[in-house]
C-alpha cells in the first residue's frame, strides 16, 4: 500500500510517494510563501495531484510545524504560521478525494526516525527537530505520544529562561529561543556587533552586513572551523543537552534523535549537547542513561512520517 507524505517546511512544500518500508518512490517539492495559508494549500494539492498520476494511493499525510487538533483535522496553533483553529483538511479535502490526517512536522520526523532511522531498535526514544523551531516527537513503548488534546511533545515552548526571550508563541524565554536555527542566527547577529574582528568568516558567508546572517551560515563556517561560529554552535549543544536532561526526567527514553541541518556540523554540535546533558542529569551513576544520535533520515524525514501515520 503507498500513500503520500507532505512536509509543509519555511520556504518549501515537499511530497513524497512512500511504501510500507518507508521507502521514497518519487518526490515533487514546490517553493511557497510560509504566511500565505493559501498559497501552501494550493501547493499541496498539487503536489499530490502530481504524485498520484499512475498510481494507486491510499492515503495523504501532511506534516505541519504547529499545534494539531486531537482529531488531526487542522491546525489550531501555530507560533511561526498564521494559522489559529485552521481546518487545513477540509481545506486539503476540495482538491484532493482521498483520506487525509494532518501531523505535527516534528512527531511525523520523530515517527519516521523511530520506524526507519536512528531510533528503529529501540522502543521509547524522544525527537528533537532543531530548525526554525525546535520541535519534538515522544514515542513511549512503541506509541507515538500524542496528548489528551493532540500538543503531546511541544517542547519547544517549555520555559528555559525566566524573562527570557520573546517567543513567535507570545511567551518569554522558550527553549526554542535558545536552541533553533532562528536562536543560532540571533546569537550569531548579536556576536557580529558584538565582536566584530572576530565575526569576519560569519558577515562573508551571509554575505553582506552581519543582519544577514542565517543559522545555516553559522553552521558552515563551524564545519570550516571558525572559532567564533564553533563556539555558538556548542551554545546551541549546551541549550539542547539541558533540556534533554529535562526530558529524561519525564519520559526516561533510551534515544534522543536530534534532526535538522545543523545536525551536518556533527560532533561540533553533538559533542557539547551531551556534555551538557551529562552536566544536567540527575543521579547520574545510578540510573541508566540515554543516548543521544543524530538523525539518520535527513530532510526526508517529515515526508517520510506523515506517509507512515496516514496508514496507522
Ligand atoms: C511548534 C511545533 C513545531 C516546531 C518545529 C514549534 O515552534 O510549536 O509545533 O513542531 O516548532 O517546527
Ligand atoms: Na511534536
Ligand atoms: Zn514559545
Amino acid at each position: 500500500m503507498l500513500t503520500i507524505g507532505v512536509d509543509i517546511g519555511g520556504t518549501k512544500i515537499a511530497a513524497g510517494v512512500v511504501d510500507e518500508d518507508g521507502r521514497l518512490l518519487a518526490t515533487a517539492t514546490f517553493p511557497t510563501d510560509p504566511t500565505d495559508p493559501r498559497a501552501i494549500e494550493l501547493a499541496v494539492i498539487t503536489a499530490v495531484a502530481q504524485l498520484r498520476e499512475g498510481r494507486e494511493i491510499a492515503g495523504v499525510g501532511v506534516a505541519a510545524a504547529g499545534y494539531i487538533s486531537p482529531r488531526r483535522d487542522g491546525v489550531v496553533f501555530a507560533p511561526n504560521i498564521a494559522w489559529r483553529d485552521y481546518p487545513l483538511r477540509d481545506r486539503l479535502s476540495a482538491g484532493i478525494d482521498l483520506p487525509i490526517v494532518i501531523e505535527n512536522d516534528a512527531n511525523a520526523a520523530g515517527w519516521a526516525e523511530f520506524r526507519f532511522g536512528s531510533g528503529r531498535h529501540v522502543e521509547n526514544m524522544v525527537m528533537l527537530t532543531v530548525g526554525t523551531g525546535l520541535g519534538g516527537a515522544i514515542v513511549a513503548d512503541g506509541r507515538l505520544l500524542r496528548g489528551a488534546f493532540g500538543a503531546a511533545g511541544e517542547i519547544g515552548h517549555m520555559e528555559m529562561v525566566p524573562r527570557g526571550h520573546y517567543c513567535g508563541c507570545g511567551h518569554e524565554g522558550c527553549w526554542e529561543m535558545y536552541a533553533s536555527g532562528r536562536a543560532l542566527a540571533r546569537a550569531a547577529r548579536n556576536a557580529a556587533v558584538a565582536y566584530p574582528d572576530r565575526a569576519h568568516a560569519l558577515v562573508e558567508a551571509a554575505g553582506g552586513p552581519g543582519q544577514k546572517i542565517k543559522g545555516t551560515h553559522v553552521t558552515e563556517a563551524a564545519m570550516a572551523g571558525d572559532p567564533l561560529a564553533v563556539e555558538l554552535l556548542a551554545s546551541l549543544g549546551t541549550w539542547l543537552g539541558a533540556g534533554i536532561s529535562d526530558l529524561a526526567a519525564i519520559v526516561d527514553p533510551e534515544l534522543a534523535v536530534v534532526g535538522g541541518g545543523v545536525v551536518g556540523a556533527g560532533e561540533l554540535l553533538m559533542g557539547p549537547t551531551r556534555e551538557s546533558f551529562r552536566r544536567n542529569l540527575t543521579a547520574r551513576g545510578f540510573r541508566g542513561e540515554l543516548r543521544i544520535e543524530p538523525a539518520e533520515l535527513g530532510n526526508e524525514a517529515g515526508m517520510v512520517g506523515a506517509a507512515d501515520l496516514a496508514r496507522h
